[in-house]
């Protein structure tokens, strides 16, 4: 069918025709949102799952969501290499001189950005990416520490109070949060717990891949407490159903029942998987209904944009020595994998092949559910890893 009409939308953080499936989550962030707003307890909210299942695109709508509702947001996302600081000083400048054209909020949201220029000041000297512009002079003493945690927790404290005045919460929407160093995370965990604790309405919601419920109990123990994990994961059936059929059918097209069974094994339920075959079933589709064959004559070229979009950019940013290792966790199937099945595998130590594993950890590629275990946070990576290298000659390689 024509493909200029195509309504499904493979990419990440692309917008889904019908974000299927995630109603029960947006509605627990916003009673969380409001709920933070009114000064009440609440947790902040990080959703933890692989690569592909829609965590980009459900921050994006819940951000929205807020925005609808007169809350203040930041929208970061964490990229590997940047500090948090850095990405924080601009949005939260954004927010604070919408805040300051409330005539109840006006002085404290100009003390803030009084606290924001000490901060990038302050801070600059060790976060040297820090760029913001500067609306006003610093005031002295505030947040200028040059220390992030105790400057995070004064600037947003103040920032906090200015919300309050204008009747409206700080809600900070923080993509990619794995990547964020340990210090910086500690820095914002604490921040938050002392807005909380002064009942000041500032939340975080956030996203990452699974290793983040670690990384944030590592950096402060009792982070596990302070927040809400809500995994995210494949789609369910019925979602992943609804998924493709409404798109479609807002277009006048059916797809059959038995088409819809078959996407649904195809792609394992994974939101990224989903788009993609019905995107191409929809172009190999020659007129309505989408039928089970043309899902069928589909997987062919579904497969190929995925490696070429979704997977190959993950690929292509590895050391051989990298690459090895995964391969080796792929000949073990999907996983998770112990450490020692795959050192086997290469005919080496768990202990030497640690750097390699701990690379690939930070890289994002792989995560550790228990200890000693280890599995990857693309959904079929295993697949993917044996079609692009091949049984013959990885060994060598
Ligand atoms: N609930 C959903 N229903 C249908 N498609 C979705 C849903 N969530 C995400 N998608 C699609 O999946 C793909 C990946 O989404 P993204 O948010 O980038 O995933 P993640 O951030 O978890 O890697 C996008 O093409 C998006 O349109
Ligand atoms: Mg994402």
């Amino acid at each position: 069918m024509d493909p200029i009409k195509n309504p499904f939308a493979p990419g990440a953080g692309t917008a889904p025709p019908e974000l299927a499936g995630r109603d029960e989550l947006l509605e627990n962030i916003r009673v969380a949102i409001e709920r933070v707003r009114l000064g009440r307890p609440t947790k902040s909210v990080l959703m933890v799952g692989l690569r592909g299942v829609g965590k980009t695109v459900l921050l994006d709508r819940m951000r929205d969501e807020a925005e609808g509702a007169g809350i203040q947001t930041l929208r970061i996302e964490a990229p590997e290499n940047r500090s948090l600081p850095a990405m924080l000083a601009p949005e939260l400048r954004r927010a604070l001189l919408r805040l300051s054209r409330n005539a109840k909020a006006k002085n404290l949201a100009q003390r803030s950005l009084r606290g924001l220029a000490g901060f990038a000041k302050a801070l600059k000297v060790k976060y040297k990416d820090i760029e913001v512009g500067f609306d006003f002079d610093p005031e002295p003493g505030l947040a200028d520490n040059g220390d992030l945690e105790h400057d995070l927790q004064a600037l947003l404290e103040v920032a906090g109070a200015a919300a309050q005045k204008a009747g409206t919460a700080l809600a900070c929407f923080v993509d990619e949060l794995q990547y964020v160093e340990e210090e910086q995370l500690a820095a914002l965990i604490t921040s938050l717990h002392r807005t909380a604790q002064r009942k000041l309405p500032v939340v975080l919601v956030g996203a990452g891949l699974p290793q983040l419920r670690g990384q944030m109990g590592r950096a402060k123990s009792y982070a596990e407490r302070l927040f809400d994990f809500p995994e995210i994961g494949p789609l369910s059936e019925e979602a992943a159903k609804i998924a493709i059929a409404r798109p479609a059918k807002a277009l006048g097209v059916d797809v059959t029942p038995d088409a819809l069974d078959l996407v649904v094994r195809k792609t394992h339920r994974y939101a990224y998987f989903v788009q993609e075959w019905g995107k191409h079933a929809w172009d190999a589709a020659p007129a309505s209904p989408i039928r089970k064959q043309d899902v069928e004559a589909a997987s062919g070229a579904a497969i190929a944009a995925l490696d070429e979009s979704f997977f190959l950019v993950r690929f292509d940013r590895l050391t051989p020595a990298e690459k090895r290792y995964l391969r080796a966790m792929a000949e073990l199937g999907p996983g998770p994998h112990r450490s020692g099945d795959i050192a086997q595998q290469l005919s080496r130590t768990v202990t030497s092949l640690a750097p390699t594993r701990s690379q690939l950890i930070s890289k994002g590629m792989i995560w550790s559910p228990t200890h000693g275990d280890t599995a990857f946070t693309v959904p079929l990576f295993n697949e993917f890893m044996q079609r692009i290298m091949p049984e013959r000659d990885w060994k060598k390689a």
